[in-house]
């Protein structure tokens, strides 16, 4: 296992992300600094896959900080609609979309396709040692559910009120504490603690 990083900067302004990530960066590194209070401005995600976009976030942050750098992108992919809203899930109802619109707007581009309406949410996380990091730590988490035909339940964020898994409930009925073990980003960390673990 590599030796512990004395600060990570983590790449992301999210509360609940940064809640989870600092579970995983207690072992990473002895302080974990969100990048807002280094005043690093957010990246454009500018990739085509959850994996450049969350390489291209931690290299931004740790560009700017000088720091090792953590990064997460994530997003749902529905099968009837060929992996959309997939990288494009923050921004499906358009730029500064609230969860509302997209979910709305998802609903529609289902309708008339019949159950069970697979889907999968997919994160992944990317860790560098340095911008120019040439070996950056790589992970993936997937969930797999369905999406409801009405939205239910109060708690997520998101897709989560559509988000149906296979005993009925939607992640967004789920307490939190169960959705924070069994989720997709869950997943990607305990990957990303097993990929720091495996390092000499
Ligand atoms: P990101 O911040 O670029 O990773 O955006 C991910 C987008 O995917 C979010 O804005 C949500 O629309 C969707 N998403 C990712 N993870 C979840 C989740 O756990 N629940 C609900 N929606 C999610």
């Amino acid at each position: 296992m590599a030796a512990p990083l004395p600060r990570l900067v983590v790449a992301t302004a999210n509360a609940g992300k940064l809640a989870e990530l600092r579970a995983l960066a207690r072992e990473l590194a002895a302080t974990i600094v969100p990048q807002v209070e280094l005043g690093v401005v957010t990246a454009e995600e500018t990739e085509d896959s959850f994996a450049g976009n969350a390489l291209l976030k931690a290299r931004h942050a740790a560009r700017a900080t000088g720091l090792p750098a953590l990064a997460d992108d994530s997003g749902l992919e529905v099968e009837a609609l060929h992996g959309a809203p997939g990288v494009y899930s923050a921004r499906y109802a358009g730029a500064g979309a609230d969860d509302r619109a997209n979910n709305d707007k998802l609903l529609a581009a289902l309708a008339g396709v019949a159950p069970p309406r697979r889907a999968r949410y997919r994160a992944v996380l990317a860790l560098v040692r340095a911008a120019d990091d040439p070996r950056p730590l790589l992970a993936e988490g997937v969930w797999e559910g369905r999406i409801a035909a009405v939205p239910r339940g109060a708690g997520g964020f998101g897709y989560d009120p559509l988000f149906e898994l296979e005993d009925g409930r939607t992640a967004a009925e789920l307490p939190a504490a169960e959705k924070n073990r069994r989720s997709h980003r869950a997943q990607a960390l305990a990957a990303l603690l097993a990929a720091w673990r495996a390092l000499p």
